[in-house]
């Protein structure tokens, strides 16, 4: 049982919900160090195919950092802080899907939280932003570089030159988020498309991020055959044989993540 993050399961999905809703579930060290202790048990865990993080309460997703922390902290403090592995990093690399379900303010380290992760759906009621600008710092935790890649530079200089926020709707408008559902649906609508996700073979899930995931790294050029060789490796499972087999047999596969 960790101090900070509650974890539940529905089907084959993991469910994390960020558990410090008195500080808006803001990103404390003890919350950075719980959330990769789970991540760590749950790659290893085989019956969990996708993972949906979310916060505690009405009100916030993640408030960012904990500003708290921050006061008196030489730079020497914050290097240590900052160490690898990062909650940023980890998530972007995990080997199985994750998706950033936003049930309210999503701000700082949170908004860059929910762009590590690959997907975001967000409640009507969610609000973003990154408001690092106010407290005499920047985004710490990749917003400066993943932020213009969802968003475009303009977009991007926008919202972190001013820390404003902006409704969950104009983020959808400007590729912040993916999908916006009334609050009362956020759950509902965001577990069906876990759910969905998780049924699929989890090797393949695998491949499909990674080759994804280069090309926010690769030049078109290097992308393509990178998409090739992984396409290719996909003809030594199990799992493809077991694919084309049952749709030329007109059945749903049965997926071993072999
Ligand atoms: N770090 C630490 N504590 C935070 C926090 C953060 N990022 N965000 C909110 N909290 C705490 C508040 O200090 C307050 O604690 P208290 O009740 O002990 O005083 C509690 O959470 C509730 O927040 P409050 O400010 O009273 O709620 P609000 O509805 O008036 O305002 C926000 C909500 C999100 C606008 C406001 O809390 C805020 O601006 N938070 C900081 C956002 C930020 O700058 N994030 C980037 C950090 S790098």
């Amino acid at each position: 049982m960790l101090e900070t993050i509650l974890m539940e399961k529905e089907g084959r999905v993991a469910i994390l919900t960020i558990n410090r809703p008195d500080k808006l579930n803001a990103l404390s060290q003890q919350v950075r160090d719980d959330m990769l202790q789970v991540l760590a048990e749950i790659e290893k865990d085989d019956s969990v195919g996708a993972v949906v993080i979310t916060g505690a309460g009405e009100k916030s997703f993640i408030a960012g950092a904990d500003i708290g922390e921050f006061a008196g902290r030489t730079p020497f403090d914050q290097r240590e802080a900052m160490a690898s592995p990062r909650i940023f990093d980890v998530m972007a690399a995990f080997p199985k899907p994750v998706i950033a379900m936003i049930n309210g303010f999503c701000l700082g380290g949170g908004c860059e939280l929910a762009m590590s992760c690959d997907m975001r759906i967000a409640s009507e009621k969610a609000r973003f932003g990154q408001p690092e600008i106010n407290l005499g710092i920047i985004p710490g935790g990749g917003g400066t570089q993943r932020l213009p890649r969802l968003v475009g530079l303009g977009n991007a200089m926008r919202l972190i030159l001013s820390g404003d926020m902006i409704p969950a709707a104009e983020a959808k408008e400007i590729g912040l988020v993916d999908m916006v559902f009334p609050a009362d649906e956020l759950r509902a609508k965001t577990l069906e498309l876990a759910g969905k996700i998780a049924s699929k073979s989890p090797l393949t899930l695998r491949v499909a991020k990674e080759a994804v995931r280069a090309s926010e790294r690769l030049a078109i050029e290097d992308g393509i055959p990178y998409e090739r060789d992984l396409f290719c490796l996909c003809f030594s499972t199990q799992d493809k044989e077991e694919g084309v087999k049952a749709f030329l047999e007109k059945r749903p596969a049965q997926w071993t993540g072999r």
